[in-house]
């Protein structure tokens, strides 16, 4: 069964004072649109706190989708988060950011060592206009042999690990960072 975890989190207005309708406010089916950024989390990923903590630290899949809304909502970035544990789920979700998202963060997990498939639909979104950053809680490079390749890093834009959680919050700073957002995320 594959089993998904979404969880969102909008833009908060940000102000200094009184709140003023913003002069000519871009509307999407009557929502303020802010860049929508897909953070996908792959395999096993769901048992972040309790699975090797050695490893992968002891916060979980909740709390860091939580940090990242908060990050989000800072750098005016609206970040959806999903998790699986199927390959063919992870392609759809990549593929299913084209013309929705931004752009994406990624922990392809085990996938990032084998999968093909997720490298191609990473590639096909990229040149499509939707860049991704791959991110790991652990440092793979420095781990067992066969994790010391990755198929994704060529077709991501950039890569974070060893950081543990905080490694995602590094990773959407980043891609804000490519998306355009530089100051913001550079102040926050
Ligand atoms: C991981 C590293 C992978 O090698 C491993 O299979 C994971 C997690 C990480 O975040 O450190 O599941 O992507």
């Amino acid at each position: 069964m594959v089993r998904a975890l979404v969880h969102r989190a909008r833009a908060a207005p940000r102000g200094d004072g009184p709140e003023r309708p913003s002069p000519s406010p871009l509307l999407l089916r009557g929502e303020p649109l802010v860049p929508r950024v897909l953070v996908i989390h792959g395999p096993n990923l769901n048992l972040l706190g309790r699975r090797e903590p050695g490893v992968y630290g002891r916060s979980t899949l909740a709390e860091i989708d939580r940090a990242l809304a908060q990050l989000g909502r800072d750098l005016a970035l609206e970040v959806e988060s999903v998790q699986h544990n199927g390959e063919g789920a992870i392609v759809d979700a990549i593929q299913g950011a084209e013309g929705r998202c931004a752009g994406i963060v990624i922990n392809p997990a085990g996938y990032t060592h084998t999968s093909v498939a997720i490298r191609d639909a990473l590639a096909a979104v990229g040149e499509l206009g939707v860049p991704a950053v791959e991110v790991h809680l652990s440092q793979p490079s420095a781990r067992e042999p066969f994790r010391q390749v990755s198929l994704v890093a060529p077709v991501c834009r950039g890569s974070v690990a060893g950081f543990g959680a905080v490694g995602y919050l590094l990773a959407l700073r980043g891609l804000a960072t490519l998306l355009g957002g530089g100051a913001a995320a550079a102040r926050t």
